[in-house]
């Protein structure tokens, strides 16, 4: 563990080590506030507080907010979305291959469109406005545009959400933003900017992680021809194939940060009150005291520890959706198209340092 400077003064403790990363993450003695001063966030400008926006408060607000996501994730809720999961990936299979030209880039006609769709049928996006909602939430992504664009898109997104949500207040329907006007807005728990918030921050904390885990994925699949043969042979390993993949390319590369509000020891050493920290999940992940061979992609391996979702209070709540998207989507492209390959080096498309890692565009052949 050690200090490392990220902008201007601020030099926070870096926190590679699985062990320490579970103890900073599940230690409430740090903040995920990031307009508390001092704060290791990625620009020195601390983001506006935005309404909703709970993966950077607190208790009690966190918790507030965040339980009115719960029931949208429950085991339940996931199960009744594999069929449309289902449909929505064999359709994008279909409309890719539709040309005959045996060629796509997979970033383009698979990976973005099918977590935006997923979320539109979270949310109980008409089926008419799909489209619209797809080029927002796609201009949204870094993988796929400038700031501006970025910032347009996203007021476009907000003020979309609003008027859905106004008309499902009137006309409620068996979806999330029905359920946020009927049981919290109309009940006053919920200011109505809250729940835009919560609406579109599942669009920007779901979609650009689970798009770049499908090309990285298939990357590291067709990279372990042998471990793809056993899937093939064996589709009853693809839950524990995904759960390594999550492991193997922990996407989020931006580090949780934190805060310390008092001092806390970590591995012996004293983190004083107002210190920063950042958990590199990357590294955490591939701790050769948790993972044998941590570099080294292995589907039989046992994951269940991995952090790839995080951990404590903030990890994951879109978690196990974005399990049902990789458990169905992954072998849907392998089924469909079984002589799926690489047309250009995957390294050539990389992206620009971000907080996620993957890859702006995946030309394959089949
Ligand atoms: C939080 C990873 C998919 C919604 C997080 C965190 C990580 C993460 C590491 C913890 C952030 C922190 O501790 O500061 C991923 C990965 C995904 C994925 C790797 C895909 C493979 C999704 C999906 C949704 C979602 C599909 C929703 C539709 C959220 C939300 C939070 C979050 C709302 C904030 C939770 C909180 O602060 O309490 N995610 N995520 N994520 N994720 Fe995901």
């Amino acid at each position: 563990m050690r200090r490392v400077t990220i902008w201007g003064e601020t030099s926070p403790w870096l926190i590679t080590r699985h062990k320490d990363a579970r103890a900073v993450l599940a230690d409430p003695r740090f903040s995920a506030d990031a307009t508390l001063p001092g704060f290791p966030g990625m620009r020195p400008q601390a983001p506006p507080r935005a309404p909703g926006q709970f993966f950077m408060m607190d208790p009690p607000d966190h918790t507030r907010l965040r339980r009115m996501l719960i029931p949208a994730f429950t085991f339940r809720r996931i199960e009744e979305l594999r069929p449309a999961i289902g449909r929505i990936c064999e359709e994008l299979i279909d409309t890719m291959t539709a040309d005959g030209s045996g060629s796509a880039d997979l970033v383009e006609s698979y990976a973005l469109p099918l977590p935006s769709l997923v979320i539109c049928e979270l949310l109980g996006v008409p089926y008419e406005d799909h489209d619209f909602f797809q080029r927002q939430s796609k201009s949204i992504s870094s993988l796929a545009s400038g700031p501006e664009e970025m910032m347009a898109a996203r007021k476009a997104l907000h003020a979309y959400l609003g008027e859905l949500l106004a008309l499902r207040m009137k006309e409620p329907a068996d979806d999330l933003v029905s359920r946020l006007a009927t049981e919290r807005v109309a009940t006053g728990e919920a200011t109505e900017a809250e729940a835009v918030g919560l609406a579109s921050l599942l669009l920007v904390a779901g979609h650009e992680t689970t798009a770049n885990m499908f090309p990285l994925a298939v990357v590291a699949l067709l990279r372990h021809p042998e471990q793809l043969a056993a899937l093939r042979a064996d589709p009853e390993a693809w839950p524990g194939a995904v759960e390594e993949l999550l492991r193997y390319l922990t996407v989020v590369h931006s580090g949780m940060r934190r805060i310390a509000t008092e001092d806390v020891e970590v591995a012996g050493v004293r983190i004083r009150a107002g210190e920063g920290v950042v958990v590199a999940l990357q590294a955490a992940d591939r701790d050769p005291s948790v993972f044998a061979d941590p570099d080294e992609l292995d589907i039989r391996r046992d994951t269940s520890s991995h952090l790839a979702f995080g951990h404590g209070l903030h990890q994951c709540i879109g978690q196990s959706l974005a399990r049902a998207e990789l458990q169905i989507g992954l072998p849907a492209l392998f089924r469909r198209l079984p002589a799926l390959q690489l047309a250009a080096p995957p390294e050539d498309f990389a992206l620009p340092a971000s907080s996620v890692h993957g890859v702006r565009a995946l030309p394959v052949t089949w």
